[in-house]
């Protein structure tokens, strides 16, 4: 077999590299190939049948393979052995065809395909494998339900748009690998069988046999290893790592996902984040085709929801908070005034020019912010007067206030929240990009990057009543923070930072601690006693105590920037055996029961509830 690699480019329209020439022992070309320079050459094709045709005494089979589509015509009176074989096939046979190539007759080309300017026609046809009826449409899989097609994946992975983006994967992560590369950094695995890292969400758990009673955790991210790569003087380290979480799934969320893990000492914040400003400038570049402008911009945390409610803003559209409470607390309307006594805020949104909204379309947006834990949604409409249900209680002055203060004129509407910084926040932040969808304010082709840094270090988790670690325990405090620990946690700001693209968070990562007292300190006031700490991460704490070089980093949900670089809505269009929304593989049906045996082996006794 010769192998031209030399010879072979990626089409940045298609994301195949493409060969110039043959590849493989057998087929001399691809499905992909063929142009009219090739006219009149002997070649070997291999493929699958996509359609087959019979126009009188010819037959036309177009076949398919990764790289794309070839007409075959089958002629009795050039080969009849192939005009008979032709006869009997269906779609999804694998076949082989020698035949020589000619330029398709004048007005029968294909601008479509890259081979639509010739054909095959066939000297010899042979059925490689035969193929049941498919129970997914592979040239259009959006005709089938995700359950079938996840079912049938292997067969929905033929369809050429499932094919693009799982190339298109391949191709970012060969970018990736390339850049970090070149930048210096190594590609060191770390264990998938460990100890369960603090991410935040459940562990997945693997009994094991030797050790009795005794369970190892799969990563939810290499977190704990790449800091301990940093003691042993690996600087600059890379991964593209499989994490693993049980946790409640979205359409951006897979308990079994890839990140581009990195870390890095004698580094500061900056650093990591104008490196990987180069990264994205680099994979948009090659990948895309689009140059981006860098520096992308930077908001704190605190900013991020002020004005936008949530700390992953999608930019590309205006919509922004605005906070009135102290246009509208104090002037009559108790409700308000009772939620700004109790600590609480009030904010609006001005949308333009809908006005015209009714009553029912006001509703819809109601019950929106109520699933956000929203009391409800005032609306004020600016015309002549400025008209809606609370009007009375404040009457034209105030809302003429109001008005100002959002910027809103004539024809607009003013949507208002009032309740806790966090329901205010979480439901207008939700509303602000539900109604760019609905209104269609977002423009396509925008690439809009956002750092957000300066994460607070805790959060209150009100169910369990106690602090959360925003990041991760591992994370450091600002400078001069840290003395607020005992009395005021939740003023602690940290070194932590997230890359948002399009109000999806890519990357998020921070500067770590190198401390062992400051890390006693946080662990602490996480409620986790020095000795449960020892416990858990002794190892770790104790490598701390061996020369610790400052360090931080970064980690990328490569799913997710996969999905958003292809135009996606979904992570499990980008991965190619995915779990569904049950977190189960509908194609292989894991998880799933083992045999008595197994669990004896592993001293473990089912107690399952009816
Ligand atoms: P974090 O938990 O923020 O940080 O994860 C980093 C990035 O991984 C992606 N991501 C996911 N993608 C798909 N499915 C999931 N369930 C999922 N969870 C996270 C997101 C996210 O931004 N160890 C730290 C990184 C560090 O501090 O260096 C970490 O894992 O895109």
């Amino acid at each position: 077999m010769v192998c031209y690699l030399a010879d072979h480019h990626t089409c940045l329209k298609t994301f195949v590299v493409c060969y110039n020439r043959g590849f493989f022992m057998d087929r001399s070309h691809t499905c992909g190939e063929l142009t009219e320079k090739n006219a009149g050459k002997k070649v070997v094709l291999n493929g699958w049948v996509d359609t087959r045709r019979d126009h009188g005494n010819l037959t036309f089979i177009d076949i398919r393979d990764r790289y794309g589509l070839t007409q075959v015509v089958v002629n009795p009176e050039i080969s009849k052995a192939a005009h008979e074989t032709s006869k009997s096939l269906r779609r999804e046979f694998v076949v082989r065809v020698e035949g020589s190539v000619r330029k398709r007759p004048k007005g029968t080309e294909n601008k479509n395909w890259t081979t639509g300017q010739i054909e095959v026609e066939a000297s010899k046809l042979e059925i490689i494998s035969t193929s049941l009826p498919l129970p997914i449409e592979v040239s259009d899989n959006a005709q089938s339900t995700e359950e079938t097609r996840l079912k049938y994946r292997y067969l929905d992975l033929r369809s050429p748009e499932m094919q693009k983006k799982i190339i298109a994967r391949h191709r970012i992560i060969k970018i990736v690998r390339d850049f970090y590369d070149e930048n210096g950094f190594l590609d060191i695995e770390t264990p998938i069988l460990a100890k369960s890292t603090p991410e935040g969400a459940r562990d997945y758990l693997v009994p094991s046999r030797v050790n009795p009673g005794k369970f190892f955790a799969l990563p939810q991210s290499p977190q704990i290893f790449k800091q301990l790569l940093m003691l042993s003087g690996f600087d600059r380290y890379m991964q593209i790592a499989r994490c693993f979480r049980d946790e409640d799934l979205r359409a951006d969320r897979q308990p079994e996902f890839t990140q581009i893990d990195v870390e890095m000492s004698f580094i500061n914040e900056n650093d990591i984040m104008e490196l990987h400003e180069r990264l994205m400038e680099k994979i948009f570049s090659e990948f895309m085709g689009i140059k981006l402008k860098l520096p992308f911009p930077k908001l704190t945390y605190d900013e991020a929801i002020a004005r936008y409610g949530i700390d992953k803003p999608d930019t590309r559209f205006d919509l922004e908070l605005v906070d009135v409470t102290k246009e509208l607390s104090g002037k009559g309307f108790n409700a308000f005034d009772a939620v700004v006594k109790d600590g609480g805020i009030i904010k609006a949104i001005t949308v333009e020019g809908k006005a015209e909204f009714s009553r029912s379309e006001l509703t819809t947006l109601e019950e929106f912010v109520k699933i956000y834990r929203a009391k409800g949604l005032a609306a004020f409409k600016v015309g002549d007067k400025i008209e809606g249900q609370l009007e009375k209680f404040f009457g034209q002055d105030n809302l003429k206030v109001l008005a100002k203060k959002c910027s809103a004129k004539k024809g607009d509407l003013i949507l208002i929240v009032a309740g806790s910084p966090k329901i205010v926040n979480d439901s207008l932040g939700n509303l602000r990009n539900h109604l760019a969808q609905k209104l269609g304010l977002i423009k396509e082709g925008k690439w809009n990057f956002l750092w957000v840094k300066d994460f607070p270090m805790f959060e209150w988790d009100e169910e369990e009543q106690r602090l959360n670690a925003m990041h991760h325990p591992f994370t450091s405090p600002k400078k001069g923070d840290l003395p607020l620990i005992e009395k005021e946690p939740l003023k602690i700001r940290s070194n932590a930072y997230d890359l948002v693209l399009n109000g999806t968070e890519i990357g998020g990562g921070s500067i770590r601690i190198y401390s062992p007292d400051v890390q006693a300190r946080i662990f602490r006031a996480l409620g986790i006693s020095d000795d449960k700490a020892k416990e858990k991460f002794g190892f770790m704490i104790d490598a701390f105590k061996y020369g610790a070089p400052p360090h931080g980093g970064i980690a990328f949900g490569v799913d997710r920037l996969v999905m958003l670089l292809v135009g996606s809505d979904s992570i499990r269009d980008v991965i190619a055996f995915p779990k569904n929304k049950a977190a189960a593989s509908l194609m292989d049906e894991s998880p799933s029961n083992v045999d008595e045996k197994q669990l004896k082996e592993l001293h473990i006794k089912l107690n399952l509830e009816k």
